[in-house]
């Protein structure tokens, strides 16, 4: 296992920038994430760094050296895509066996690295069958234990849970830290699926138009995003985005909401004590970060209840004040009903806000 590291790297396909001066240090041996939406340049770069495309300018170093121009197997990467890649005439068995033929011509090692792998996914009754006689889940399985059966620098996963139905991919969403951890080499995972990311990576990077906007833990990029997009795309229900004005009343910072005002912590106090225009921010905050009350508790909001969502065990609850809608989560069932008037209660303490030019976190 090595680190893996784009340095500047940009692409083009004719017209179409694909990736924009992309920067990156994978730490030797970690589990990284790759996450944006599709369309973002996620397996362009996945691609630039196993060797498969040439960037258009930049360079990549695994463990400190410049492979550029080494070919996937120079780098020595495994990889794993969206669809399995088995052939249809070999058994499981024989498929496993045939990616360690570069590795090793001893039978006793390659059954035994067999097995160990098959074991680790599950799929020990199915060594004997073709690939016709089992279901995708399975086969996708199959591909995995076929890329990390191999002693590879770099194991990367391209999407390689996108196709499978929820209960699998949950599944073996949570069986790829353990994968992971008996392996021990250096993983890439690309998703488009924030809970996925979030759930097994040590470091995420996050990717939009063709540029990496963050990375950072998963704990990093939820409760420190860089800017708008991030913060948006991280957390379930997504984060309430409200065109705010600041202005400063003795020596207090409120944020509007609608027609209303709520204060802001000293965080924003020391930002905006010497703003006398009010000025114009993007609010920011979380649905768990709102409670509600029928009480007018000191600071809350009045707003009305517009729609209730429920989850099973908790519900999202969309409340208006003026022409801002907002949404709250709520742990639990709640008797609120719609059309009801509450007091929403934000957590100051949680509160960002963005800059509505840049985009980018001002606190
Ligand atoms: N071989 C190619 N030829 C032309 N355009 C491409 C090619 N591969 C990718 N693109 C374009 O580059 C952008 C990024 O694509 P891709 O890396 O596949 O994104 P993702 O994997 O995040 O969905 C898209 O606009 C896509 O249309
Ligand atoms: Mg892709």
């Amino acid at each position: 296992m090595v680190s893996v590291e784009a340095r500047a790297v940009s692409k083009f396909f004719k017209t179409t920038k694909a990736l924009d001066n992309v920067s990156l240090v994978v730490d030797d041996g970690s589990f990284f994430c790759l996450l944006g939406p599709s369309g973002s340049g996620k397996t362009t770069l996945m691609r630039i760094l196993a060797g498969l495309e040439t960037p258009s300018s930049g360079r990549v170093y695994f463990g400190g050296e410049d492979v550029t121009d080494l070919s996937p197997s120079q780098r020595n990467i495994a990889m794993v895509f969206q669809f399995p890649s088995i052939y249809p005439s070999l058994n499981i068995y024989e498929n496993i066996a045939l990616a360690l033929r570069r590795e090793t011509s001893d039978p006793n090692e390659i059954r035994e690295r067999v097995m160990q792998v098959a074991s680790l996914l599950k799929i020990e009754e199915h060594l004997n069958k073709k690939s016709h006689q089992i279901d995708f889940g399975i086969l996708q399985r199959v591909s995995i234990a076929k890329a990390i059966v191999r002693k590879a620098n770099v194991y990367i996963f391209d999407e390689p849970l996108s196709n499978l139905d929820t209960k699998l991919r949950e599944t073996l969403r949570s069986e790829f830290q353990k994968i992971h951890s008996e392996v021990r080499g250096t993983f890439l995972y690309v998703t488009h699926d924030q809970l996925e990311a979030m759930a097994i990576a040590d470091k995420i990077g996050i990717l939009n138009n063709g540029k990496l906007l963050q990375v950072g833990s998963p704990d990093e990029i939820y409760s420190q995003p860089a800017n708008r997009f991030v913060a948006y795309f991280i957390g379930s229900p997504t984060i309430n985005l409200i065109e705010s004005e600041v202005r400063l009343v003795e020596n207090t910072v409120y944020a509007s909401v609608g027609d209303g005002y709520i204060p802001l912590n000293n965080k924003a106090l020391k930002l905006f004590q010497t703003s006398r225009e009010p000025r114009k921010i993007i609010l920011g905050i979380r649905p768990h970060e709102i409670s509600l009350s029928r009480e007018p508790l000191h600071n809350a909001l009045p707003a009305e209840v517009s729609l209730i969502e429920s989850l099973g065990t908790a519900q999202v609850i969309e409340l208006r004040n003026g022409s801002t809608v907002f949404r709250c989560y709520v742990d639990g069932l709640s008797d609120f009903k719609e059309k009801e008037k509450v007091y929403a209660v934000f957590n100051i303490e949680a509160i960002y806000a963005f800059d509505p030019k840049t985009d980018e976190r001002v606190f």
